[in-house]
């Protein structure tokens, strides 16, 4: 659904990403796991056409799309929910959900996706009328997902959405994921949580220094001694 070739990013002069390959099957979750500074969420920005200048290519389905701007991108179904969130905190939760939905082929069915929004993620329609700056954390990364799930994407690039929230919500959000990839929606999923992303993640790539140093199954990385060294301190 997804592929990467030979990618490299730059903010600048200073190269981040060094010659990734990455490979994201329709309708698997795939996780992305490394430390701090790694370059994850610059992969991410990179993916979604953001920030960076890149080189190499990106596949999305059969089509090249390294050329495109943001906004293209994103109408063709590739979605980013950004680390921190990035909503309209004077916004209402409504109003945050119908901007996720400007793509025109998104703009056309804006009714019905509001509706399977709302049944996967109620607490966004019992808070409707509420400014989105004074949502929960939780609530708010429920929005953030929402929002992107207005624009039909068919890929969903989650970069840290975990990040800061009590472990009520950590649960739901991964639940959430599950909910999702039964819908059939192809998902990459950056994680500071290792240990919740391996258990879902079809496949897992860890990343170091802006380069992938290892990939496989999540739950074979689970049992990966030298993962379990670096990254999970056991
Ligand atoms: N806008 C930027 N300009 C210059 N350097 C940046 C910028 N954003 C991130 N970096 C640098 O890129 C590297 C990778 O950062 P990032 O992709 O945010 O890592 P991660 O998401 O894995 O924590 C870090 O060294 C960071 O300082
Ligand atoms: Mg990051």
């Amino acid at each position: 659904m997804l592929r990467v070739e030979g990618l490299s990013a730059s903010y600048g002069t200073v190269e981040i990403l060094h010659d990734l390959d990455l490979h994201i099957g329709r309708g698997k979750v795939v996780g992305l796991v490394g430390a701090n500074a790694a370059g994850k969420s610059t992969l991410m920005y990179s993916l979604a056409g953001l920030r960076t200048s890149c080189r190499g290519a990106i596949t999305l389905e059969h089509e090249r799309i390294e050329e495109l701007p943001a906004y293209e991108r994103v109408s063709k179904g590739l979605v980013l929910v950004p680390e921190r969130r990035r909503l309209f905190p004077f916004m209402t939760v409504f109003e945050n959900l119908e901007v996720g939905a400007y793509p025109a082929a998104a703009r056309q069915v804006r009714a019905q996706t509001f509706e399977s929004v709302f049944a996967l993620l109620p607490v966004l329609a019992e808070r409707r009328s509420q400014v989105a700056g004074s949502l929960s954390g939780g609530e708010q990364q429920m929005l953030a997902i929402g929002r992107a799930l207005m624009a039909k994407p068919r890929v969903l690039l989650l970069d840290e959405p975990t990040e800061g929230l009590a472990p009520i919500y950590v649960k739901r959000v991964f639940d959430l994921i599950e909910d999702l990839r039964r819908t059939g929606l192809t998902i990459l999923v950056v994680e500071q949580s290792v240990h919740h992303v391996l258990r879902v993640a079809d496949h897992a790539y860890v990343m170091e220094n802006g380069r992938i140093v290892m990939q496989g199954g999540g739950a074979d990385l689970l049992k990966d001694e030298r993962l379990k060294v670096a990254y999970l301190g056991l």
